[in-house]
């Protein structure tokens, strides 16, 4: 990523009067067919926004505001695959021509502010900066377990974390940036994750 300049260079994401509006499930799963070929990406993408509904849900939030963070999970790293050049600015773009509420295309232009310039902020940011870090890596590390996730514990993952050579291209330090930022431990969020987590694609 860091090839690349991906600062977005703005604060401000979507029309405020676009407050409440979404695309349905079935629309969002097929803008990320149409972006994304990778597989593992597609995975990927699917488990953080399972993450995040879970998340929402955990904390009663309403089906509305669950599905925006479902979203906002789901397709932060649409334009990845095809154009890391454009890496989330082209799906910021694409969120705010489909008029989407403003606080999912803030999330998703939030997630990585080291790359993209933008703090998180909201709640919802923070969470996903947070799911996005640690998603990848705890499923990295349940396909190179012979259970998987069947019985994983949060010592294992802690383990993992810890040798640098595993999965080298997480960073460490956004993993515990995310949490502190988030206000859990690094400890409560891969828990959240182990148990949340999404083994398959569909
Ligand atoms: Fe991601």
């Amino acid at each position: 990523m860091t090839e690349f300049d991906l600062k977005l260079n703005k604060i401000d994401f979507g029309n405020p009067e676009n407050k409440g509006k979404v695309i349905s499930t079935t629309e969002a799963l097929s803008l990320l067919d149409e972006w994304v070929l990778n597989e593992k990406l597609k995975v990927h993408m699917k488990q953080v926004g399972h993450l995040m509904k879970s998340f929402a849900k955990e904390k009663s939030y309403s089906e509305a505001v669950q599905h925006q963070w479902y979203l906002a999970g789901l397709l932060h790293d649409a334009d990845w695959d095809q154009w890391p050049d454009q890496h989330c600015k082209k799906i910021v773009e694409e969120l705010e021509r489909r008029a989407i509420d403003p606080a999912v295309i803030r999330a998703i232009a939030s997630h990585g502010p080291r790359y993209f310039g933008v703090e998180p902020v909201t709640e919802m940011d923070k969470m996903l900066y947070a799911f996005d870090e640690l998603s990848g890596f705890i499923h990295a590390y349940s396909l190179m377990r012979p259970t998987g996730y069947q019985g994983m514990e949060v010592k294992g993952v802690k383990k993992r974390l810890k040798d640098k050579t595993f999965a080298a291209q997480v960073s460490r330090e956004d993993i515990q940036d995310a949490s502190e930022r988030a206000g859990m431990s690094v400890d409560q969020m891969i828990e959240f994750v182990i148990k949340h987590q999404l083994r398959s694609t569909d």
